[in-house]
């Protein structure tokens, strides 16, 4: 890894807490929970993870997640989390959780929040501040999603914003509407994935109907005109997930990326690492890789990043200290 790449303050938009449970923490919880994993080693593990696609993906994420059980367990994972972004220089993060994942389980919501917010508390001594976002699973019922939300009102100071994630085709935006209006009268900010495997269709919808004030991945925007100047007219922000993207066949390989292309055109495109155990690398590597294969330039990655700050949740006087911070590196 270039250190450039880990040293340079970033922060990252999407991140599913989820998606970040290495093989390693996967067999310790296992042991730790007498839960029987269907692999013999963490070699094993690695091995498996060959996607065809984002459903092909998913069904591996879900059984993975069986072995967080308890608060600690949580914690762990958060931590082990905050301490590799740490390492990376993140200097902010915004942090989805995927409670359905679990209360499906048995593991109540109260036992999820605990664990991953006081692991998101005690991280601020590493020097990043972090939000949470709560994202409805959409292969589930909109009911399903409402009751999710009704849970999540006792914590709602702790949880700026809701999302959207898992099965994107034949789950549209729409599905979600009334539970969307019903989060956002309740004070939570907005973002959906949209535009990942979905048509361009579905990013109108999450903009129109859902009131997003980003998107998750949106790369499939390059397919309507119209779209494209209104994200740049408007500069909703992207989370764009390079690594994923290839993992799950989105582009055949990282040299054919729109990445850049979206960046030249001047949409607020940033770079996330979306399922980094899953995906083979965290918001550093993300940034490496798409250095390499697209020959991005200084001033490149430098804008990336800078949209990565613009594009957060944070106040703009916190979005300024950051940035002038970033300014700061890049001159040295
Ligand atoms: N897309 C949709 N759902 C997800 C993803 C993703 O990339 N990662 C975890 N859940
Ligand atoms: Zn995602």
């Amino acid at each position: 890894m270039n250190s450039f790449f880990c040293q340079i303050p970033k922060a990252e938009l999407h991140i599913h807490i989820e998606g970040s449970l290495e093989p390693e923490m996967m067999f310790a919880l296992a042991a730790r929970n007498n839960i029987q994993l269907p692999y013999k080693s963490v070699e094993e593990i690695r091995a498996a993870y060959n996607f065809q696609n984002l459903q092909s993906f998913l069904d591996l994420y879900y059984a993975g997640m069986s072995v967080l059980q308890t608060e600690q367990d949580f914690y762990d994972l958060t931590w082990a989390y905050m301490q590799k972004a740490s390492a990376q220089n993140v200097r902010h993060a915004e942090i989805f959780f995927d409670p359905q994942g679990h209360t499906s389980r048995g593991v109540s919501f109260e036992t999820v929040h605990r664990g991953i917010y006081r692991a998101l508390q005690e991280a601020q001594q590493l020097g990043i501040s972090s939000y949470l976002i709560l994202c409805f699973l959409r292969h589930l019922s909109a009911e399903s999603a409402m009751e999710a939300l009704e849970q999540a009102l006792p914590y709602k100071d702790t949880i700026p914003a809701v999302g959207l994630d898992s099965s994107e085709v034949g789950n549209p935006p729409s599905k979600f509407q009334k539970v969307f209006d019903k989060a956002r009268e309740e004070g939570f900010l907005t973002v959906a994935h949209a535009g990942e495997e979905g048509p361009p269709e579905y990013i109108w919808e999450a903009i129109n109907l859902l009131g997003v004030s980003r998107i998750d991945h949106g790369v499939r925007c390059i397919d309507d005109p119209k779209l494209l100047e209104y994200l740049i007219e408007k500069q909703i922000p992207l989370t764009v997930c390079p690594l994923s993207n290839i993992k799950l066949c989105v582009f055949d390989s990282m040299a054919k990326h729109n990445i850049k292309q979206l960046l030249d055109m001047g949409l607020c495109v940033t770079v996330n690492s979306d399922d980094p155990s899953y995906f083979g690398g965290y918001v550093a590597e993300n940034l490496q890789e798409i250095e390499s294969a697209l020959s991005l330039s200084q001033q490149d990655i430098y804008k990336l990043v800078k949209n990565s700050f613009q594009a957060t949740f944070l106040s703009a006087a916190e979005k300024q200290a950051r940035i002038a911070e970033l300014d700061e590196f890049m001159m040295k």
